[in-house]
């Protein structure tokens, strides 16, 4: 079959690759039928997450149709010919976290928990496409994929909606939501959330449904108007991280308290505000000496306004510096974070699809054939056309 599969950092190919096989007893092939491109990958092609190696397939936003299920299966929960999404964290279902539903912490499905181990003390849960820190899984931006524990990570989906207003549930839609829901937010409640990528868009979205009183984006009006404009399109007030001053017209949004909520929808690749500090950064990272730029997480934590709550959508891999500590503890913040624990919020999300209160395919800007993947890649990195999020047709 073709994959995308990782070369080099800022190398990615698409090649013939071995068909994917049932290799445990409860394993499923998919035949993909839609696949994304996300902002979690760029951090993988960008080099900013380790343990990459060259024939990696990456993706792990796919959705498409059960071809093949190994005998151990619960066929009651999937079977061959269902139409599925696939979560991208894989989940066992019965572990201690699984339980909690905690999935994206599940203890059992990363084969390569000794690397998360060094690097974080405990393992996380396999992840596909996403190195071997994650259990080096082949990815969904393929023709097809093996699924494990397929009766809990395949998803069945009705048959009467689009694979775009679908795609969102494998990762964006229920972590733009996750991000909001965890905060407990209030119907006069002010979000705030930094990055309006497609991950930044959901959170907007999600803070709407939860009841959020009022929600502001942040980011960059000239590298990316469309998306901000995207954010406004909904209600949503915009600031310009370079041309405004973030902290003030936080304040003055909020009566002079600051934000209820922040959420750091941009993670380890953020541009910076502060010429010193993203010298200090930049140094730094390039001497691997630090692995992340914190621009936005910074900024949350300073903009939060007393007793409020951080949340970090995006993701983060290992060290990072200058934190501001003293603000979250002397302001007593609440920090929220994760990969998502998708599995919990499929039913929620679908049912808000069906009632017609959002349709996830606002999202979508260019769908192209698997073998334009590397070019998409290209094009979503630099934000170049408009681009926001990209779906992947491999059957194209
Ligand atoms: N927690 C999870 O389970 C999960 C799931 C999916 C994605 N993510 C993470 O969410 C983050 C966003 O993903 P995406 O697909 O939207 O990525 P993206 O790269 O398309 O979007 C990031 C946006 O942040 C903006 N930005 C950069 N620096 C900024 C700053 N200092 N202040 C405000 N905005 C800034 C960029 O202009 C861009 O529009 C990534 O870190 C991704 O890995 C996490
Ligand atoms: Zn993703
Ligand atoms: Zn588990």
């Amino acid at each position: 079959m073709k994959a995308l599969v990782w070369c080099s950092p800022y190398n990615v190919n698409v090649e013939t690759v071995p068909d994917p096989k049932i290799l445990n007893r409860r394993d499923a092939i998919v035949r993909i039928t839609s696949t994304c491109i996300c902002g979690s990958d760029l951090h993988l092609v960008d080099g900013f997450i380790p343990f990459m190696k060259p024939g990696d397939i990456l993706g792990h936003e796919p959705m498409g149709i059960v071809e093949e299920v190994g005998p151990g299966v619960d066929t009651s929960k999937v079977k061959v010919g269902d139409r599925v999404v696939v979560p991208f964290p894989i989940a066992c279902g019965e572990c201690f976290f699984c339980k909690r539903q905690l999935y994206s912490c599940c203890d059992n499905t990363n084969p390569k928990a000794h690397l998360p181990e060094k690097t974080f003390g405990f393992s996380t849960a396999g992840i596909f496409g996403y190195s071997h820190l994650t259990g080096g899984y082949a990815g969904g931006q393929a023709e097809m994929i093996r699924v494990p524990f397929a009766d809990v990570n395949c998803q069945v989906m009705p048959e009467d909606l689009t694979d775009h207003q679908l795609v969102m549930l494998c990762d964006i839609f229920p972590t733009g939501y996750m991000a909001v829901e965890q905060c407990g937010v209030q119907p006069d409640d002010t979000v705030a959330v930094w990055g309006c990528g497609p991950v930044g868009q959901f959170t907007i979205r999600s803070a709407q449904l939860l009841g959020a009183h009022q929600v502001i984006a942040i980011d960059d009006e000239k590298k990316v108007p469309e998306r901000m404009q995207m954010a406004r399109d909904v209600g949503a007030i915009t600031i310009d991280m370079h041309d405004e001053d973030v902290f003030e017209r936080l304040l003055d949004l909020t009566g002079g308290i600051g934000p209820d909520v922040c959420i750091d929808a941009v993670g380890m690749e953020a541009h910076g505000y502060r010429a010193m500090e993203s010298l200090y950064d930049k140094v730094k990272t390039n001497l691997f000496m630090e692995t992340e730029r914190p621009h936005a997480l910074r900024q949350a934590i300073e903009c939060c306004r007393k007793g409020g709550t951080v949340s970090i959508p995006g993701v983060y891999g290992g060290m990072a510096d200058k934190i501001p500590l003293g603000a979250l503890m002397n302001k007593g913040l609440t920090i929220k974070s994760g990969q998502t624990h998708v599995h919990r919020y499929v039913p929620e999300l679908l049912d808000h699809i069906r009632q017609g209160r959002i349709d996830p395919s606002f999202v979508v800007t260019h769908r192209l054939p698997l073998s334009e993947a590397p070019y998409a890649y290209k094009m979503f990195r630099e934000k170049d056309d408009g681009c926001i999020k990209v779906v992947l047709d491999p059957m194209a």
